[in-house]
């Protein structure tokens, strides 16, 4: 070949499709994939016969569009700020109908609310895409995408994206402590009930990497006895449950030596452990310091703390979303999110381990 003929520019893409690691897109964001719960469900439950879902007002009363859609958040959830710190265009729900040809390279989030580590976690939700099926249209996302750009590029695609996992508490919250004497709580004592989860969890992580995986960030549980649901039915003069603490502060260091003996057997970075539950305590224990007027009462809801039951039409609303850590009795409200997700990029050690999402960000573009 002639390289005399080829403008610098030319050879410059030439070197960097050689090393094949950006994927077929050289101009366009890296694709996005999410997997997990509520925290990160963008609308797949719209489209399932389940009481797990956030399709009618107020949810969405922030959302550009100030309609419903499906996202536990009166706004934006963390996925779709993700997303914009990524530089890629929300990713749409995978059963959303318009999810197809060239937006699915793009990604896809496959997050369905209600659904836990465990099969049996959110059995009273009934219809959820609980993790293996999440994994298993995941493999049909990668079908259909190689079927537009061929397996090569599709696997391409799927190394060189950004993964998101938030997937543990409804294992808590609507299993072990669903009802007092739950079937696990008989089962397990929850130190053990905690390796348990994490022994399962490996299981997962371990099958998103075979599926081609290689950025998983994967989040701890938040504070789960901090939340006003929690506040409302185990707490006396709002403080913390401490049972749901336990439960948290056992569960996510495991986590980190889990994520870390993986990385180690893989011989690199592939999962970074999210410190979601310290990000949280941030606005929870200081909310005055993030703008928050409370992180104790929910913005919709009823009952003590707004914490019990549903938020519907028929809730107590607040007028300025803005100045509350929680949107509902169990999600952050979107400023909260943001806080979270500006952690999840500069967040040091502490919160983010090995590294953050714009060192990530950094060192993939370099590659
Ligand atoms: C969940 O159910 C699927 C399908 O029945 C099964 O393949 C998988 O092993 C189960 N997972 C656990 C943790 O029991
Ligand atoms: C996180 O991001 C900031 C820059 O945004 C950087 O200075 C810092 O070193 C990073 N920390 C880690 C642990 O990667």
């Amino acid at each position: 070949m002639a390289s005399s003929t080829l403008s610098p520019w030319t050879l410059l893409v030439l070197v960097i499709m050689s090393f094949g690691t950006l994927g077929p897109k050289l101009v366009e964001a890296r694709a996005f994939f999410v997997f997990g719960d509520s925290l990160v469900d963008s609308g797949n439950n719209n489209y399932l016969a389940t009481t797990a879902r956030a399709d009618s007002p107020p949810y969405g009363i922030d959302y550009p569009t100030g309609r419903p859609t499906g996202r536990f958040s009166n706004g934006l959830n963390i996925p779709d700020i993700l997303s914009e710190q990524i530089g890629s265009v929300p990713v749409l729900p995978y059963l959303n109908p318009e999810l197809t040809g060239e937006d699915l390279l793009n990604g896809a989030n496959f997050a369905s609310a209600g659904i836990g580590i465990l099969n049996d976690t959110g059995i009273q939700f009934v219809n959820i895409i609980r993790m293996f099926q999440q994994l298993q249209y995941f493999i049909q996302y990668q079908q259909r995408v190689a079927a537009i750009i061929g397996p090569e590029q599709t696997q391409q695609l799927v190394n060189g994206a950004i993964v998101l996992i938030t997937v543990g508490g409804n294992d808590f919250v609507n299993n072990y402590y669903l009802v007092p004497f739950s079937a696990r709580s008989r089962q397990f004592s929850l130190p053990d009930y905690c390796r348990y989860l994490i022994s399962e969890y490996r299981k997962l992580l371990m099958r998103l990497y075979e599926l081609g995986a290689r950025r998983v960030l994967v989040t701890g549980t938040g504070p789960l006895g901090c939340v006003p649901a929690e506040l409302a039915m185990r707490s006396r003069d709002g403080q913390c449950s401490q049972e749901l603490q336990r439960a948290a502060s056992l569960f996510n260091p495991l986590l980190g030596s889990m994520l870390r003996e993986l990385n180690s057997d893989y011989g690199d970075d592939v999962f970074i452990g999210v410190n979601l539950q310290r990000m949280s305590n941030d606005f929870i224990s200081n909310p005055q310091r993030f703008g928050f007027v409370t992180s104790k009462i929910a913005c919709c809801g009823q009952g003590p703390y707004n914490g019990l039951g549903l938020c519907t039409i028929a809730s107590n609303l607040c007028p300025d979303r803005d100045l509350y850590g929680f949107w509902d009795a169990f999600h952050p409200s979107e400023k909260a999110n943001r806080l979270v997700v500006q952690s999840f990029m500069t967040g040091s050690l502490d919160y983010m381990n090995p590294m953050n999402l714009s060192t990530i960000l950094a060192m993939d573009s370099k590659i």
